[in-house]
């Protein structure tokens, strides 16, 4: 599959994005009003019938686990709801042991065909993966997102997992889901900063894979923002159609998949530098990517020209380009050498050198490990830390 193409399914006009992971390859479907039809699309990838336990947390539950029970109804499964309270706080063991102990103990008994269904964010899908990884050792998992990020990055590619004292995502399995159901008619009632967290990947995406992407979010960014739900579902499957030609092409992450890290080795150092939740994901991504082109400006793989048009769409989005847009920002999130020495010692850092991805032009990007604590420091220099 060419990056960035999905598919229309001619007979239920559905997008569809097959990612082609060796072993397990499965479909992304994604449609508005798709919720109402999980029952019917999980028939055609599960068979008829049989038991479902929907995972999902406090905010997405009231909204959204009727109308998915009622589908599933519908396709002769025998449904429960287990809920857990919204938020990362809630991505631990704890969570994991509670949602476990809920599912074993569940009537009627789960056996080995039971599916596990996510209905939520980021969160809900690692936790309920996870739990659908290791339950009776491995039972079937049907992701349905409800985030933007969720929809374009963490649904895709088969990590699930919980996070740890000692850091985020440390404890985890791969786990493929069966299919995943995106319906964009979900996200109207996202707030709109988590919708933005969502966009900064999509940028991303764009920026390393596709530059025809950046102009349709530049140009759609207003429809985008107020959640038109036919341009939400063009951009979701444009960025699904990206991420799965990654992880396809390296499902365990060792070059090729790096690319997913562009704007994420200074976006994560703000993250932890700040304290976990001082500013978004989508955030710190939006001021690392800022930083990156400036490395890669500065090394001359990208235009000056470039670079602008990406600080440009980011701005549009509402995504901050310098961390004066933050100003609630503590000042030790913006402190240069503590900044350098998180970059040094993330797991993805080589030798005490830190890994950048960095675009060589719009729609390409490639990975450096000799970035100079020079060039790193006229960088954060360039988003306004000192
Ligand atoms: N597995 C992967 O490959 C991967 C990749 C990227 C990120 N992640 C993980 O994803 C998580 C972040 O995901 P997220 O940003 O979706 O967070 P999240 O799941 O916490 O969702 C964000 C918030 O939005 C609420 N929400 C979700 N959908 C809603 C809707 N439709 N309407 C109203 N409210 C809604 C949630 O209850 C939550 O409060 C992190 O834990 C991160 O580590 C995983
Ligand atoms: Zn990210």
């Amino acid at each position: 599959m060419v990056n960035g193409q999905w598919q229309m399914d001619n007979e239920s006009m559905n997008r569809i994005v097959h990612v082609n992971v060796p072993q397990h390859p499965y479909d992304v479907v994604i449609d508005v009003g798709l919720l109402g039809r999980a029952g019917e699309v999980l028939r055609t990838v599960h068979g008829r019938g049989g038991r479902a336990v929907v995972i999902t947390d406090s905010n997405v539950g009231p909204l959204y686990a009727e109308a998915l029970a009622a589908s599933l109804a519908k396709a002769d499964y025998a449904c429960s709801i287990l809920t857990f309270p919204a938020g990362e706080a809630s991505k631990t063991l704890a969570t994991y042991g509670s949602l476990m102990e809920q599912l074993l103990a569940s009537t009627p008994p789960i056996d080995r065909r039971t599916v596990i269904v996510a209905l939520g964010g980021g969160v809900t899908g690692d936790l309920a993966g996870f739990v659908a990884a290791t339950a009776l050792r491995g039972l079937s998992f049907i992701n349905i997102p409800t985030t933007l990020l969720a929809d374009v990055d963490s649904s895709v590619g088969g990590k699930t997992g919980v996070d740890s004292a000692a850091g985020k995502n440390l404890i985890g399995a791969f786990h493929q889901p069966r299919a995943v159901l995106i319906d964009p008619a979900m996200l109207a009632t996202l707030p709109v900063e988590q919708v933005r967290n969502g966009l900064a990947e999509c940028v991303k995406h764009a920026v390393i894979r596709d530059a025809e992407l950046l102009e349709m979010i530049s140009r759609q960014a207003e429809a985008i923002l107020a959640k038109d739900a036919a341009v939400l579902a063009e951009l979701i499957a444009r960025n699904v159609a990206i991420k799965a030609g990654v992880v396809a092409a390296d499902e365990r992450e060792a070059s090729i998949r790096a690319d997913l890290n562009f704007g994420h080795t200074v976006g994560h150092a703000l993250e932890a530098a700040g304290g976990f939740g001082a500013l978004g994901h989508g955030q710190a991504v939006a001021l690392g990517m800022i930083a990156a082109n400036t490395i890669a400006v500065g090394r001359r793989l990208l235009s000056r020209a470039d670079s602008e048009t990406v600080e440009s769409v980011l701005r549009k989005l509402g995504l901050p380009v310098r961390l004066a847009d933050l100003p609630h920002l503590p000042a030790q999130a913006a402190e240069p050498a503590r900044l350098l020495d998180l970059m040094t010692r993330d797991k993805k850092a080589r030798a005490g050198r830190a890994r950048f991805v960095l675009a060589t032009h719009l729609g390409r990007a490639a990975i450096y490990d000799d970035v100079t604590e020079q060039e790193i420091r006229a960088a954060l220099a360039a988003i306004g830390a000192r």
